[in-house]
């Protein structure tokens, strides 16, 4: 059986699904393929490992013979998740691998914003550090903030983690329900929406894009967060709006900005945002670590094993196939 993969993976996945015994391309040029170039390389395939494309209906409709479509993410919101289920085509997806690399991420975003990091460095290769100013280049603590978590799931229970073990933060959340891990290990507390804004000193985003997500982070929230507070998205760029974040950063509603994800993406060279000291922004590298993309691409591929043997598929976003 045939495996069509659309970007080059790390050898771990390809090993186990060649010793599976099936055959497996990869797209290897450095662009995006077309949706008529997918669906073209898809006529050849079994099963689809997807990183980095759209899986919209158009393609699903004309792919409607894959038995299963493996994504290498945690996150599903590039596939058009009820048409897939309508055609019955499972879609697999990559949850808790990546949690820790990805809290890192987002921890070292917000650790870079408050001490302007990535825009100081950039001072020094354009030849600005001239001589030590005591009242310049100056940052601000975060030992003893709260940091509000939007979405406290594995993810942003890591986050949550870090940071009260590193800056002794108090941790509050906005979920649809309650996270007794959380309460238990962190004295963490539910809030409302205007709470988490009202009372943050860093927010940091870790929940799905959503219609009830998308665009969530607006100037209109934004003004309730507090002067000094710290915007962290390591999630999906479009629940921040990117004109808004802009205004909030210029006009100091908010303090900084820690990105590792951009509307879109990639982020243009031209970007305002890269040339604000407070703002740290990432090329969408959240779960890059060696150890997590090996471990990523292997869920990706034993999903696509158990698809193409008739099994049940280890981590399966759309169970209502089989209803
Ligand atoms: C994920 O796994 O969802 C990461 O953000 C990569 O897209």
């Amino acid at each position: 059986m045939n495996v069509f993969v659309t970007r080059i993976i790390p050898e771990a996945g390809l090993q186990l699904l060649e010793a599976a015994g099936f055959k497996v391309k990869q797209w290897t040029e450095k662009r995006k393929l077309t949706n008529e170039e997918l669906i073209e390389e898809c006529r050849w395939a079994d099963a689809l490992l997807n990183s980095g494309q759209q899986l919209n209906r158009e393609f699903l409709e004309a792919s409607a013979h894959l038995k299963i479509i493996a994504l290498n993410s945690v996150g599903y919101d590039n596939v058009d998740i009820e048409t897939a289920t309508r055609l019955k085509i499972p879609i697999g997806n990559t949850p808790g691998v990546l949690s820790e690399a990805t809290a890192d991420t987002a921890f070292l975003l917000m650790l870079a914003s408050s001490r302007n990091a990535f825009f100081l460095n950039r001072t020094i290769t354009e030849g600005k550090w001239n001589f030590h100013e005591p009242t310049a280049n100056l940052g601000r603590a975060l030992t003893g903030n709260t940091l509000g978590v939007f979405g406290l799931g594995k993810i942003g229970m890591e986050m949550a983690r870090r940071s009260a073990a590193a800056f002794k933060m108090k941790i509050i959340y906005h979920n649809r329900s309650k996270n007794i891990e959380a309460e238990e290990e962190l004295g963490a507390k539910l809030v409302s929406f205007d709470e988490l804004l009202q009372q943050s000193d860093v927010i940091s985003v870790h929940t799905a894009l959503t219609p009830d997500t998308e665009g969530k982070f607006n100037l209109e929230a934004f003004k309730k967060m507090k002067p000094g507070a710290i915007f962290v998205n390591t999630a999906r760029g479009a629940i921040h709006n990117e004109t808004d974040l802009i205004k909030a950063l210029q006009e100091k509603i908010i303090w900084g900005a820690g990105l590792d994800v951009t509307n879109p993406e990639p982020m243009h060279a031209d970007n305002v945002l890269l040339r604000l000291p407070n703002v740290a922004v990432l090329p969408h590298i959240g779960s890059a670590t060696v150890e997590t993309r090996d471990a990523m691409v292997k869920l990706a591929a034993e999903n696509i094993i158990a698809g193409l043997n008739g099994k049940k598929i280890p981590h399966l976003v759309n169970p209502e196939i089989y209803q």
